[in-house]
């Protein structure tokens, strides 16, 4: 398996809980800057890379760039058989043109920034959609012919109630999603919501919401393959997995992370920044570390363990965790309840 990344960091605008790195203030460089990751790409293509077994656009807003310009850089990407194409896409931004310009080069699969379907939490997270744009979207997905899309939604915004929550992953399985993203709203450093005590989510809440989520997720038939995601079957995101299980990649355009055999490396942060080295010539990476082996392996066991895969039984002291874990056959998996208490169990794996 091999994975390629590539990073649109274009947005209409900041939501305030977000730190990845996007610009909102930046739409007239987006040609500019997609000629230049066709350019890294070429060059990483005449330095051998492998066919992509998936390739994910993500952002940022992908969705915001014009769909013939996204798509000339899908088309600089060697694809093996079967690939799985992602693109991250905002519901205000989805039509019938632009999912009929990525079916046309190969997109299969899109990923919607729902996050709620409650207007006024909606308003709470700073969002540009409504409810309305959401259902809109996915008709137009169903539509377009692309035979999986995966829906994200957070849990944890400023005047959630968890009926409010109920309320969102109920008409979020009313739209039948083969795939659904479940994220714990958390609190960045150096975002608008880190400097806004008032706003900030509650565990115990949050907590509840998870437990909420994953029952009526799971009465819908989407089963829990990693702790903030669920799917039907045959339709978990392959993308996802590759880094779960610490495979290859190559990761493109600012901001984006590379990984092959231990050795992890990432681009220079700012489009602009990005745009000036590829044009002269010169590598955008920004700095690189090597794992040892100790710590790789650690790594490994800390991703496996979040996902419905688990971990080799023997690899985890198992003393005082009645109810958190089960063994199945040789493996060690979380139930729902150590699902919850990833990161403390984790720890016991160091
Ligand atoms: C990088 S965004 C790109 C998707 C798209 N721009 C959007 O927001 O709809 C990917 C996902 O990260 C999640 N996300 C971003 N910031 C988050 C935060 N502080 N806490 C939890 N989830 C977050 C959102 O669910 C979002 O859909
Ligand atoms: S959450 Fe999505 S739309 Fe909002 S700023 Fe981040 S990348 Fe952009």
């Amino acid at each position: 398996m091999f994975g390629v990344y590539v990073h649109v960091p274009f947005c209409a605008k900041r939501c305030d809980y977000c730190a990845f790195a996007t610009w909102a203030d930046r739409s007239h460089l987006i040609g500019q800057y997609l000629r230049a990751v066709a350019t890294e790409l070429q060059r990483a293509v005449d330095d051998g890379m492998p066919a992509a077994t998936s390739v994910f656009f993500g952002g940022g807003t992908p969705s915001l760039a014009p769909p013939d310009e996204l798509m000339a850089v899908l088309d600089a990407v060697p694809l093996a058989p079967g690939a799985e194409v992602t693109v991250e896409c905002n519901p205000d931004t989805v039509t019938a043109e632009l999912l009929a310009t990525y079916v046309a080069h190969g997109v299969n699969r899109v990923s919607l920034g729902v996050q709620s379907m409650v207007p006024h939490v909606l308003a709470a997270l700073g969002r540009t959609h409504d409810p309305a744009n959401v259902e809109r979207s996915v008709a137009l997905v169903r539509e377009a012919g692309l035979l999986t899309f995966n829906l994200d939604v957070i849990y944890g915004g400023a005047g959630e109630t968890l009926a409010d929550w109920e309320q969102t992953v109920t008409a979020v399985v009313a739209l039948d999603p083969p795939h659904v993203s479940a994220y714990a709203l958390t609190v960045e450093a150096g975002t608008p919501l880190a400097g806004d005590p008032g706003r900030h989510p509650d565990d115990d809440d949050q907590a509840d919401k998870y437990e909420r989520a994953d029952e009526l997720l799971t009465a819908a038939g989407l089963a829990s393959y990693e702790i903030s995601n669920w799917a039907r079957p045959g339709h978990e995101s392959r993308h996802n997995q590759l880094y779960w299980r610490q495979g290859d990649y190559r990761g493109f355009g600012c901001a984006a992370h590379s990984h092959r055999a231990g050795r992890r490396w990432w681009n220079v942060r700012t489009p602009e920044r990005y745009v000036a080295l590829v044009e002269s010539g010169c590598s955008a990476e920004a700095g690189g570390e090597t794992l040892d082996a100790a710590t790789r392996r650690v790594e490994g066991l800390q991703l496996a363990l979040r996902t419905r895969e688990g971990i080799p039984a023997g690899a985890l002291d198992t003393d005082g965790l009645d109810g958190l874990v089960v063994v199945e056959g040789d493996r060690l998996v979380l139930t729902r309840a150590g699902r919850l208490l990833a990161n403390e169990i984790s720890t016991r794996l160091a």
